[in-house]
């Protein structure tokens, strides 16, 4: 018998701490709905002491997920150990994960604490936790810098304290795999109690070796990995959960352990998460990218067609690809359209939900007629942000394009509840749209990103458009769809735009 390898996905806390990548509480529920069906272990839903935003976040999830466990992150003080209990308190299966500085630097420089007033932090920490839930997670940030005597220390004191889960954190992404799996390996066996506890990884991917190193620590015994979609996450992101998982899968040879996982769902979430986020996958990225599979060279192809195994090491369909077929068109009906997004992860809350949703399928089926799970997804999407909440709201875009003549746009956009109409000429139509439209809104926000992804193939295919946006240090991502470019990236400047109308702050764990 194997052991089970723990997946603990975090994409909705250190995923979101990504630029721009901050999620709505709808949106979680439903990138934790996916990854409940891919059977994710833990889920790490937010930070709830952030803010109000992720309080409520969280808790939507806790109360939406069944199948996983629903973890809250939490500095190790009483009132975020506080507010994380409250809002886990609906989950089925909770779990509270705290955290301190371990390494001399952010011990002396970020806390200005000894190293004994950060083991009595950490342990009354983890004691308060115990007081919501019996499963409590203790991280040791920055890890990967710290000094391994102290680790063994502080990690003896917190399991005897209550903590079921240890979790070393390579937080700045600085460490090499065969160094750091040893870390692993040395304070399983040095830590007296270490038998009390599950070991955990979650590593940052600076120097590009953030699976790497987890998988040299699973080698040595940890029995969990903290990861997330796509490898998204602070500054170069965290172990991507996709590669994780498909290394775990297909190396058995090498590994004394398994997943849980249904790696056929891997794709859909992949997906999800880029369409919710904006950060696209690049083509060439390892499982989930477009070319993952797709063999150019003659030789290759030639080979592959003999026999798979020449070329491919996984099989496309284990990840989802196949998945990704034509799911309903124009001639399907409410109950088959309905059924469809349920299995999604949608839920209607009404009847009149259910037929605007209904609605706007139908206005895209007359306009592209295969619908892929890729164009619900964006519909969901689009259903979510065009809410009478919305600040900005397009009324109607026409543009005009002719060789030789400077490229038009005129605008009409709802703002608050008057309409306005703004024109502009720019370098191309999509130039012209967002200057007409920032004529209207009078923003002033920096465009820092701006970028058209094919939701999939076909010159009828959804352009799906990601605005990133950025203005008096705030950053967020608006995200457009619609089989017309122009109207996708209009779509997606006002989401953004709107996103900055929130004025919600949220604090950063780790500052
Ligand atoms: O990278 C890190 O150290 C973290 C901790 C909060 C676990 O994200
Ligand atoms: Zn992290």
């Amino acid at each position: 018998m194997k052991d089970k390898l723990i997946i603990f996905d975090t994409t909705l806390r250190d995923g979101e701490q990504s630029p721009g990548a901050s999620m709505t509480a709808d949106e979680k529920v439903r990138i934790a709905r996916a990854l409940e069906r891919m059977k994710v272990d833990v889920i790490e839903a937010g930070f709830p002491a952030a803010s109000e935003g992720d309080f409520l976040a969280v808790q939507s999830v806790a109360e939406a997920v069944k199948g996983s466990t629903v973890c809250g992150l939490s500095r190790a003080l009483d009132r975020d150990i506080d507010r994380a209990g409250e809002a886990l308190k609906l989950a089925e299966r909770s779990r509270i994960h705290t955290f301190i500085a371990t390494s001399p630097i952010h011990m002396e420089m970020k806390l200005r604490m000894s190293p004994d007033q950060v083991v009595e932090y950490a342990v009354r920490a983890v004691k308060r936790a115990r007081q919501f839930t019996d499963d409590v997670e203790f991280s040791a940030e920055d890890a990967g810098r710290s000094d391994e005597d102290f680790l063994c220390r502080i990690l003896e004191a917190v399991i005897d304290a209550g903590a079921t889960t240890l979790n070393i954190p390579d937080t700045v992404g600085y460490s090499i795999p065969a160094q750091f799996g040893s870390t692993i390996g040395n304070l399983i066996q040095r830590i007296p109690n270490s038998d009390k506890a599950i070991f955990s990884v979650h590593c940052h991917n600076d120097l590009g070796l953030a699976v790497a190193n987890s998988l040299s620590a699973v080698m040595q015994g940890a029995r969990q990995v903290e990861c997330t979609i796509n490898g998204l996450g602070e500054r170069a992101g965290n172990a991507s959960l996709e590669e994780v998982v498909m290394a775990i899968k297909t190396r058995q040879d090498a590994f004394s352990c398994t997943t849980g996982l249904d790696t056929r769902e891997i794709l859909t979430c992949s997906k999800l998460v880029s369409s919710i986020t904006g950060f696209p996958v690049q083509p060439n990225k390892a499982i989930v990218g477009a070319n993952a599979f797709a063999h150019e060279s003659g030789i290759h192809q030639d080979g592959v067609l003999k026999n798979r195994e020449t070329y491919e090491i996984m099989r496309a369909e284990d990840v989802g690809w196949s998945a990704n077929r034509m799911v309903l068109g124009k001639h399907s009906g409410r109950s088959a359209f309905k059924s469809r997004m349920t299995e999604l992860g949608f839920e209607f809350n009404s009847e009149s939900e259910l037929n605007d949703a209904f609605f706007r399928f139908k206005q895209l089926a007359d306009k592209k007629h295969e619908i892929f799970d890729e164009d619900l997804q964006a519909l969901i999407t689009e259903v979510n942000t065009d809410t009478e909440e919305e600040h900005f709201k397009l009324i109607a875009l026409k543009v005009c394009s002719e060789t030789g003549e400077k490229p038009e746009a005129v605008v009409t956009v709802k703002v608050g509840t008057q309409e306005f109409t703004g024109t502009a000429e720019g370098s191309g139509v999509v130039d012209a749209s967002l200057k007409a439209i920032e004529s209207v809104t009078k923003v002033a926000a920096n465009l820092e990103l701006y970028s058209v992804n094919n939701i999939n193939s076909g010159t009828d295919a959804q352009g799906d458009v990601t605005v990133r946006l950025e203005k008096a240090g705030r950053v967020v991502n608006g995200l457009g769809a619609d089989t017309d470019i122009v109207i996708a990236s209009a779509k997606a400047y006002l989401n953004a735009l709107n996103k900055l109308e929130d004025k919600g702050v949220k604090k950063h764990p780790q500052v």
